[in-house]
C-alpha cells in the first residue's frame, strides 16, 4: 500500500485558511483549563469572592451532581454576563423540526431510503434548516434520539441556539461548519464530526456559503468511548484525537435572539449581548470534534465479515448492559483481505435499528442508489443487505486484498425503533423504488441441487 492510498490525517498544511487561528485541547473528557485573557481563570478554587476582571462565575452540569466520578461532567465558566440575563422565552414555529414522542404517522416495517435533501432556495440558517427524519423515545424521559438533516445557506449572525433536550452529534457532509460555542470555536469539515452537549450555546457559520449534514440528537446519557475488551488499551477512536476548543469569547452588544430547544419545542428570547462571552473555563463538559480519518479501523485478517460493532466510534449507553441508546458507527476506507468469505455485509435482520448516511464515495453493500447526502433506515427485523448487483459481484470476485478507498459511511444505531416523521414519509426525496434493488436476487437453489453442485 502506498502512502497516498489512505487518507492522511489532516494537518495544518491541509487546513482551511479560516481554521488556522483556532486552538484546541486534546483528549476525551479531560479536565481542561483554558483562558482567553491572562489570569482570567481563577486558581485554587472555583468560586472566588470576586472573579478576575469582574467576570461572573457560572457552573454548567451535564450530569447529576451525584453521578459517579468517572461519569461526572461539569464545567466552570467565567463570563461577561451570567446566563440568567435574558428576556422571557416565547414559543416559536418549529419549521420541520420534530421531537419525541414520534407519533405523527404509523411506522412502516419497510426498508426506507432517501435521496439528499436539497439546499433550500430561501435563506435558511442552521436552525431554520433543521429537518427531522425520524426518532424514538422522548426527551422528557432522557431516552431515545432524534435524527435530523440540516441543509442551510446562511450564517447565524444574530441568533444563538442551545438544546436542553439532548446533545447533538453533527456529521457535516457538504461544506464546512464553524461552530462558535460558549467554550470556544470549532471548525469541522466533511469527514470530521462535532459534538455539542446539552445546554451549551452556539451559533453556526458556513464558510463555504452552504452546508448539509446529519445530526443525531441524543436524549440519553452522554456519548462516551466504547470499552475495548480484548482489543486492549488502544484502537478504534483514540482519546487524544478528540479536540476541544480553547477559550474564545465575543464581547458583542445589540439585539440578539436566543433560541432554546426545550421539551420538544423551540423557544425564543431577546438578548442584548452575545451569550458566547466566556473568557475562561475549566472542566470536563465541553464540545469536541473528531477527524474520522483518525479512526483506527480493526477488521478480520482471516475470514468472515465481522459484526459492525467493531466500527463503533462513540456510544451512548442505556440502563441495559450492551444495549446502547445509540451507537455512532463509521465505515471508513480500509483493506478487505478475508479469505473464502462473502466480503460485503451479509443479509441480516437485527434487534437494533440502523439509520445510515454517506459522507463521501460509495458504500460497499450498495452498488448504486445510496448517494452522499442521502440516508437509509432499516428498523427492527427489517430484512436487508447487499443489493443484487453487489451480491453477484461479491460471489464472483477474486479474493485478493482490496483497498476500499473512496468510502465514508456511518450509522446511528439505536435500541428503539426509529419512527419516521410525516415529512420523511411524504418527502419527494423518499426512494419509493428502494425495494427493487433486492428483487433481482433470484432463486439459485434448485438448479444447483439438480446439477449436484454445492
Ligand atoms: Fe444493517
Amino acid at each position: 500500500m502506498s502512502a497516498q492510498s489512505t487518507p492522511a490525517a489532516r494537518n495544518s498544511a491541509s487546513m482551511p485558511e479560516s481554521a488556522r487561528d483556532l486552538r484546541y485541547q486534546s483528549g476525551f473528557g479531560n479536565e481542561f483549563a483554558t483562558e482567553a485573557e491572562p489570569g482570567a481563570l481563577p486558581q485554587g478554587q472555583n468560586a472566588p469572592q470576586r472573579a478576575p476582571y469582574g467576570l461572573y462565575t457560572e457552573q454548567i452540569s451535564g450530569t447529576p451532581f451525584t453521578a459517579p466520578r468517572a461519569l461526572n461532567r461539569r464545567s466552570w465558566l467565567y463570563r461577561i454576563h451570567p446566563s440568567v440575563k435574558h428576556r422571557p422565552f416565547e414559543p416559536m414555529e418549529p419549521g420541520r423540526l420534530r421531537s419525541g414522542p414520534f407519533n405523527e404517522v404509523p411506522t412502516p416495517p419497510n426498508q426506507l431510503r432517501w435521496r439528499p435533501l436539497p439546499i433550500p432556495d430561501q435563506p435558511a440558517d442552521f436552525v431554520a434548516g433543521l429537518v427531522t427524519m425520524a426518532g424514538n423515545g422522548d426527551p422528557a424521559m432522557h431516552s431515545g434520539v432524534a435524527l435530523h438533516i440540516y441543509a442551510a445557506n446562511r450564517d447565524m449572525d444574530d441568533r444563538y441556539f442551545f438544546n436542553a433536550d439532548g446533545e447533538m452529534l453533527i456529521v457535516p457532509q457538504q461544506g464546512r461548519l464553524r461552530l462558535a460555542t460558549e467554550m470556544g470555536v470549532i471548525e469541522a469539515v466533511p469527514g470530521e464530526i462535532a459534538v455539542i452537549q446539552r445546554g451549551i450555546k452556539f451559533r453556526v457559520a458556513l464558510p463555504d456559503g452552504a452546508g448539509r449534514g446529519y445530526i443525531c440528537e441524543n436524549y440519553g446519557p452522554l456519548f462516551r468511548l466504547p470499552d475495548l475488551g480484548p482489543i486492549g488499551a488502544n484502537g478504534l477512536a483514540n482519546p487524544r484525537d478528540f479536540l476541544t476548543p480553547a477559550a474564545r469569547y465575543e464581547d458583542r452588544e445589540g439585539a440578539f435572539q436566543l433560541i432554546a430547544k426545550f421539551q420538544g419545542r423551540l423557544w425564543s428570547a431577546a438578548l442584548d449581548h452575545s451569550p458566547l462571552d466566556v473568557v475562561a473555563w475549566h472542566g470536563n463538559y465541553a464540545p469536541y470534534k473528531y477527524d474520522l480519518d483518525r479512526f483506527n479501523c480493526i477488521n478480520t485478517v482471516s475470514f468472515d465479515h465481522p459484526d459492525p460493532s467493531i466500527y463503533t466510534v462513540l456510544t451512548a449507553p442505556s440502563e441495559l448492559p450492551g444495549t446502547a441508546n445509540v451507537d455512532f458507527v463509521v465505515f471508513p476506507p480500509r483493506w478487505q483481505v478475508a479469505e473464502h468469505t462473502f466480503r460485503p455485509p451479509w443479509f441480516h435482520r437485527n434487534f437494533m435499528n440502523e439509520f445510515m448516511g454517506l459522507i463521501r464515495g460509495q458504500y460497499d453493500a450498495k452498488a448504486e442508489g445510496f448517494v452522499p447526502g442521502g440516508a437509509s433506515l432499516h428498523n427492527c427485523m427489517a430484512g436487508h443487505g447487499p443489493d443484487a448487483a453487489t451480491f453477484e459481484k461479491a460471489i464472483a470476485a477474486e479474493l485478493k486484498p482490496v483497498y476500499l478507498a473512496d468510502t465514508l459511511a456511518f450509522m446511528f444505531e439505536t435500541r428503539f425503533v426509529c419512527r419516521p416523521t410525516r415529512f420523511a414519509l411524504e418527502s419527494a426525496e423518499l426512494d419509493e423504488q428502494y425495494f427493487e434493488c433486492w428483487q433481482g436476487l433470484d432463486k439459485r437453489f434448485h438448479e444447483r441441487l439438480r446439477d449436484g453442485r454445492k
